[in-house]
């Protein structure tokens, strides 16, 4: 079967999903968004509940369909996929504060510059920083520097599609998964997974409790030995949602972390 890391998936701010281009990144950007014919690419975080308000608030739901998470008050840290490369960017629009997307109460702010992995081409690599024009008033969530916590029970949120082919979500969704080891998911992935760059997590057996397009960029995180949310993961993708035997990819955050604070300082963060 083709691979599914393949295909860069976008949602419309309008919450309509569409596939917008092949792997690379260079040649997504205005790529005419193409109905998906695996009938994969619909979902928010499959298996979950809500979130109550203020549990996670350092998530952020982007306008093009993404998740992210406050990596500095004015730095959102999402996937690379997400993105159309770097440079000055005043299109991305943030939303924090709200499990509901439709709250009053919600505070939006622009993007002005993205920042994209460099060397980001379709394969690992997934992370990407939005600076914003102002600072949002949210506390921000810790990123892994080592591996030593990439493991156990990871929590996932986000405000995509909660089954595969499913809407875009109004409220915020939560689930719990299991750390997958690297063995387990090359007998998953084989060669499409990149082993030091991807961190896996699932239901191996069962399925059914799974990230979900438009789940892409939010945080996968569990808490340190201080009892403090740490980042661990970057939503990425996966072979349709939650099915059995198909973990969700998600970026090694302890792998990309030094990068991380290195392109933050170069934003001004
Ligand atoms: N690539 C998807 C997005 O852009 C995320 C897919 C995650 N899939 C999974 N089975 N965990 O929203």
């Amino acid at each position: 079967m083709r691979s599914y890391r393949k295909l860069l998936r976008r949602t419309t701010a309008a919450g309509a999903i569409a596939l917008a281009a092949f792997s690379l990144q260079s040649g997504s950007a205005g790529a005419a968004p193409a109905p998906d014919p695996t009938g994969s690419v619909h979902t928010k975080v499959v298996g979950g509940s809500k979130a109550a308000q203020g549990e996670f608030p350092f998530m952020v739901r982007l306008s093009m369909g993404c998740g992210g998470a406050l990596y500095t008050k004015d730095i959102v840290l999402t996937a690379a996929h997400c993105v159309d490369g770097s440079g000055p960017n005043t299109s991305i629009t943030a939303t924090a504060g709200v499990v509901d997307l439709q709250d009053a109460a919600a505070v939006k702010v622009n993007s002005t510059q993205v920042l994209q992995a460099p060397g980001y081409n379709g394969k690992g690599k997934d992370w990407a920083l939005i600076k914003l024009a102002k600072p949002l008033d949210q506390p921000t969530l810790k990123i892994a520097e080592d591996t030593k916590l990439n493991n156990g029970d990871f929590t996932i949120a986000g405000w995509g599609a909660d089954k595969e082919g499913g809407d875009q979500q109004r409220y915020l969704l939560k689930a719990t998964v299991p750390f997958v080891d690297d063995a387990a998911c090359q007998k998953a992935y084989g060669d499409q997974l990149t082993p030091g760059d991807e961190i896996c997590a699932g239901k191996v057996d069962a399925g059914g409790v799974d990230t979900c397009q438009g789940d892409s960029g939010g945080p996968m995180f569990r808490k340190d030995d201080a009892g403090q949310w740490l980042q661990v993961g970057i939503v990425s993708w996966g072979e349709g949602c939650a099915r059995p035997g198909k973990p969700g990819v998600y970026s090694e955050v302890s792998t990309f972390a030094a990068n991380i604070k290195k392109a933050a300082g170069e934003l001004g963060g």
